[in-house]
């Protein structure tokens, strides 16, 4: 629940957000499992090593229930991004990935958002510590300067399908646009930059600066978590902070924060009661006490008209 995958048929069905039922999605055969986020679902005295337990217990419990020869692959984000940043509860990736592995179902890492440096490494799951059998890339892939996927496949998988085109002649599978040669050299080109003038470094050196300015605005009465990794990152607005309770959605509080930021230059996106930042790679630190002055600036404002 909460990971998003993309809006074609399949991809929106493995979307767990709600509003693609207006579409009368997920397709039958999706499968979604509780989002593994702590701080809001975690239950009252449990610790997070118990709730991740949960999770693996509950995946466990649904590869049982189902069969495992009927499940082609469990998909997760490193951290889900358009999910409101969500990173995964401690350890969530070492306890399902051997769970996985007993029943012989891929784990698959959508890196859309988290490659290519966004987590403070090339991939999310270096960050997370896991080794997927698959890995789907795309934005930092290209910077974001031209429109283009990738499926990056282990060997197993690939061998696989390697043998079942065989037995068909061909690979009875692609895009008119598969493997655009502008997409490639962009792409190229990215990659290069990011790796090797620095950018994951500065994603590095910028993290605990990202984080203090996160913490710092998170001891606003009206904030109830700051997370993220690497620079992506959000903060929670609460109309509570003991209890956790939301603001009314009537309100629209994400919104009025994110457009007061506007106002001032600063775009950042609300996600449910969540303000996400996303800062460029290049960002310098001056410029990220910039972003949190002007971000500091808009929750006070908003706060004062609605808490
Ligand atoms: C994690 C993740 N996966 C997949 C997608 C979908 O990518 P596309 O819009 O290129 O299909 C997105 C888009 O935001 C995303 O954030």
């Amino acid at each position: 629940m909460n990971a998003y995958h993309g809006v074609t048929a399949v991809s929106a069905s493995m979307t767990g957000k709600p509003y693609n039922s207006v579409f009368g999605l997920p397709l039958d055969n999706f499968i979604h499992l509780s989002c593994p986020h702590y701080w809001r679902f975690g239950k009252d005295g449990e610790t997070e090593a118990q709730f991740t337990q949960r999770m693996a217990d509950e995946l466990e419990e649904t590869i049982k229930r189902e069969g495992a020869d009927t499940i082609a692959g469990f998909f997760a984000e490193p951290v889900m991004g358009a999910g409101g940043v969500i990173p995964p509860s401690e350890g969530y990736f070492q306890a399902i990935q051997p769970i996985l592995q007993k029943y012989d179902i891929p784990l698959i890492a959508d890196e859309v958002i988290c490659g290519f440096g966004r987590t403070g490494n090339t991939w999310g799951c270096e960050t997370y510590d896991f080794m997927p059998d698959a890995i789907i890339s795309s934005k930092n892939l290209t910077a974001g300067y031209f429109p283009m996927g990738a499926v990056i496949l282990g060997p197993e998988l690939s061998d696989r399908l390697q043998a079942a085109s065989e037995a068909i002649e061909e690979f009875p599978h692609g895009f008119t646009a598969s493997g655009h040669p502008v997409g490639c050299a962009i792409a190229l080109k990215a990659i290069d930059v990011v790796m090797n003038e620095g950018l994951i470094e500065n994603v590095r050196t910028l993290t605990p600066l990202f984080e203090e300015g996160l913490a710092r605005l998170a001891e606003n009465p009206n904030i109830g978590e700051w997370r993220g990794k690497g620079l992506m990152g959000a903060l929670e607005a609460v109309a509570d902070k003991d209890t956790k309770r939301p603001f009314d959605g009537s309100l629209s509080v994400s919104e009025r924060i994110a457009n007061a930021c506007t106002d001032q230059g600063l775009i950042c996106r609300p996600l449910g009661q969540a303000v996400v930042l996303c800062p460029a790679f290049i960002l310098t630190p001056a410029q990220m006490d910039e972003m949190f002055a002007k971000l500091e600036r808009a929750l006070k404002g908003v706060f004062a008209e609605v808490a």
